[in-house]
Parts: structure tokens; C-alpha cells; sequence
């Protein structure tokens, strides 16, 4: 029997309460103890009972559909820090700790890596010094660790998706339905800000959910030397076919074939300025991440937790750290290192603008 830890990290994701429900009863169920670490890495590193709890069959009863993480989450900027990582290790070893399960997005697992990484050098450091003593430092040798994928994004590589993206979509569908009304009645045009930092999942999954009329992500600028050309030839086709409302989404991370970004603003002056229309701007925001998960999130919350507590205690040394994906329908393990990197390629892909590098690096994700 293990003492297994969960903690969430980054931004919070519906679906996150059912993974750490689905782990703390699976950890219990397997003979286990389970525990919380509450605010995310932050509380790793302060430590210390009021952060690092004990949980119960019931603690977590009604967790399953709740938005967003009772547990607390943070952007921690203390755990990028070796003295932080340090702290973690230490408040790690005095609680019993031997695996942690992080719940977050490429952010929190690359940290999570780090630390399994840098662990040998951390404890040995820590017994030197007589921070640990002996038998916690044989005891503590190896941190079993595993990564769930939590993120209204679904930004990761070597997943289809993460724990909270079709939740989030839903809410972004709903909204936009909600706006099609007034702008059907005012024959209006609405510019949509939608969230997913570097990715675009959200914005071109909701334009094809809710037609819209055209939108904006990072992956793949318009090949349109002017956007605004583009943008305006297809808006005013759709208008002359008798259509009474548009609407343009852009991800909070689109830019421009120069790689310059495209904001709201931009896109409203346009479509005032040169089609005459009346055009209101809707940043979505937060709203996004809020409420219930959808069924689809609560499953595959569910199933990646009780995956994650059989990977830690199939951990072993020589096994590199895993994260658990689904791919395909099927929950799956796959090297949590491989998918950072992989993510992180794409990113830089994009940021020097070999945009056909960064789909063939998409592409390559799922062959064998
Ligand atoms: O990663 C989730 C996310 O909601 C992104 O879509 C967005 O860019 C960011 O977090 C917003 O961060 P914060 O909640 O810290 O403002």
C-alpha cells in the first residue's frame, strides 16, 4: 500500500473534482491512502497539514459534476524555483507521501517532470544537511509520479482531449447561441473572444458547433495576405444569401499571417468601416470555465483517475513518468516527457511561423 497524493494545478477545469474524486476513492478502494494537496504547487511547498490532508471515502461525496477545484489550484511561481522544489520534496517526506498525481496542463506537468527529474539530487541534498533523516531518505528513493490532463484548452499533445474542454465548448456553444438572438433581431455582427491561450481548439470547435460566419486561431493564420479582404468577401456573401446576423470568432491567441495579433478591436473596425455593419464586441472570459462538467468530462475524469492510481502503483524507476491520455476512445499511458516536448515543439512552430511544421508535428502525434 501507498500514501498517494492528488493535487490540481494551473488554470481550474470542470472535470477536475471528479478527478479527484475518481482517485482518492480509487486509491482507497486499492488500499491506499489518499490525500489532497490543497492550492496546487504553492501548497506543496508550504507544506504541512492545513495543505497536504488526509482524504476520506466521503470527503469528496458530490465532487463528480462541480465546476471548477475544491482543492484550490495556483500558478506558482516558488515551484520554479529550486529552493521550492526543495521545500515540496521535504513536505513531501514528512507527510509519508510516496506518488503524486498532478491534474493540470503542459505548464503543471513539465514542473511535474522537473521534479521527478531533479528528485535523487533533491533528497540526497536534504539527508546532507539533515533535513531528512536516513530511513526517510531510503524510504523516499524514487517519486512515482503521473500526470492527469486538466485544461479548458485542450492544448496537450498525445491526447485527444483534456479533462474540461467540452465542457468549456459547451458553455462557449451556449453562449453564442444566446447572442445569435439579439444579433438575428438587430441584424447585427458580433466579434467573440474566445479563450485557449496558444490553441485554438475552443475557437474553431465552437465556429464549427455555431457556423460562424469566420474566425481567428493561432495554428493557422489566413494564408490572405490582408485578413480583412478574406474576412469581409465571405461575411458580405453570407449577407447577400439573406443571412441577418454574423459572427466572428477569435481565439484569445489568434494572430496574422505576420505573426502580429489580431484582436476584437481589430476585427470590429473592419467590419464596420468597410461593410457598414453594427458590430458589438463579447469577450466570453471566465464564464468559460465555470459550471457543471458535461458527462463527457465527468467520464473521462473518472477513468483517467482510476488509471492514474494504477500507474503509480505500476511505477517503477526505470519507467519514465506517464500521463494518461485518451486517444481514440481508448485510456491510454503515455511518457509525460514525450507529450511536453511535443507540445512545446508545436508552440515553437508556430511562434517562427513554419505553420506546415507545426500541423505535421500535430499529425505525427498519433502515429506509431
Ligand atoms: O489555461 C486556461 C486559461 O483559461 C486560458 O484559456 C487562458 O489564457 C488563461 O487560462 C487565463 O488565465 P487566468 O485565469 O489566470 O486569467
Amino acid at each position: 500500500a501507498k500514501n498517494i497524493a492528488v493535487m490540481t494545478s494551473g488554470g481550474d477545469a470542470p472535470g477536475m473534482n471528479a478527478n479527484v474524486r475518481a482517485i482518492i476513492r480509487a486509491a482507497i478502494y486499492k488500499g491506499c491512502k489518499a490525500y489532497a494537496v490543497y492550492e496546487g504547487y504553492s501548497g506543496l511547498v508550504k507544506g504541512g497539514p492545513e495543505y497536504i490532508r488526509e482524504m476520506h471515502w466521503n470527503d469528496v461525496r458530490g465532487w463528480l459534476a462541480e465546476g471548477g477545484t475544491n482543492i484550490g489550484t495556483a500558478r506558482c511561481m516558488e515551484f520554479k524555483e529550486r529552493w521550492g522544489r526543495s521545500a515540496a520534496c521535504k513536505n513531501m517526506i514528512d507527510a509519508g507521501i510516496d506518488a503524486l498525481i498532478v491534474c493540470g496542463g503542459d505548464g503543471s506537468l513539465t514542473g511535474a517532470d522537473l521534479f521527478r527529474a531533479e528528485w535523487p539530487s533533491l533528497i540526497k541534498e536534504l539527508h546532507e544537511t539533515g533535513k531528512i533523516t536516513t530511513q526517510q531518505y531510503e524510504n523516499h528513493k524514487h517519486l512515482n509520479i503521473c500526470g492527469t490532463l486538466g485544461s479548458i484548452d485542450n492544448d496537450m499533445s498525445l491526447t485527444d482531449a483534456t479533462i474540461g474542454c467540452y465542457s468549456s465548448l459547451a458553455r462557449i456553444c451556449k453562449a453564442i447561441d444566446y447572442i445569435d438572438a439579439t444579433a438575428n433581431s438587430h441584424q447585427r455582427a458580433f466579434v467573440i473572444e474566445v479563450m485557449g491561450r496558444h490553441c485554438g481548439w475552443l475557437a474553431l470547435m465552437a465556429g464549427i458547433a455555431t457556423s460562424a460566419d469566420y474566425l481567428f486561431i493561432p495554428e493557422k493564420p489566413s494564408s490572405h495576405k490582408d485578413w480583412s479582404d478574406h474576412m469581409c468577401e465571405i461575411v458580405a456573401a453570407h449577407r447577400a444569401r439573406g443571412k441577418r446576423k454574423t459572427i466572428v470568432i477569435v481565439a484569445e491567441g489568434a494572430i496574422a499571417s505576420d505573426l502580429t495579433p489580431v484582436t476584437c478591436e481589430d476585427v470590429k473596425n473592419v467590419l464596420v468601416d468597410r461593410l457598414g455593419l453594427d458590430t458589438r464586441i463579447t469577450t466570453l472570459g471566465h464564464v468559460q470555465r465555470g459550471g457543471n462538467a458535461v458527462a463527457y468530462d465527468r467520464i473521462l475524469a473518472t477513468m483517467q483517475g482510476v488509471a492514474a492510481v494504477d500507474a503509480v502503483l505500476e511505477g517503477t524507476p526505470e519507467i519514465p513518468s506517464p500521463m494518461i491520455s485518451i486517444i481514440e476512445n481508448k485510456i491510454v499511458r503515455k511518457p509525460l516527457v514525450e507529450a511536453v516536448k511535443l507540445t512545446k515543439s508545436v508552440a515553437e512552430a508556430i511562434r517562427s511561423k513554419d505553420f506546415a511544421k507545426a500541423i505535421s508535428l500535430r499529425d505525427s502525434e498519433f502515429v506509431e
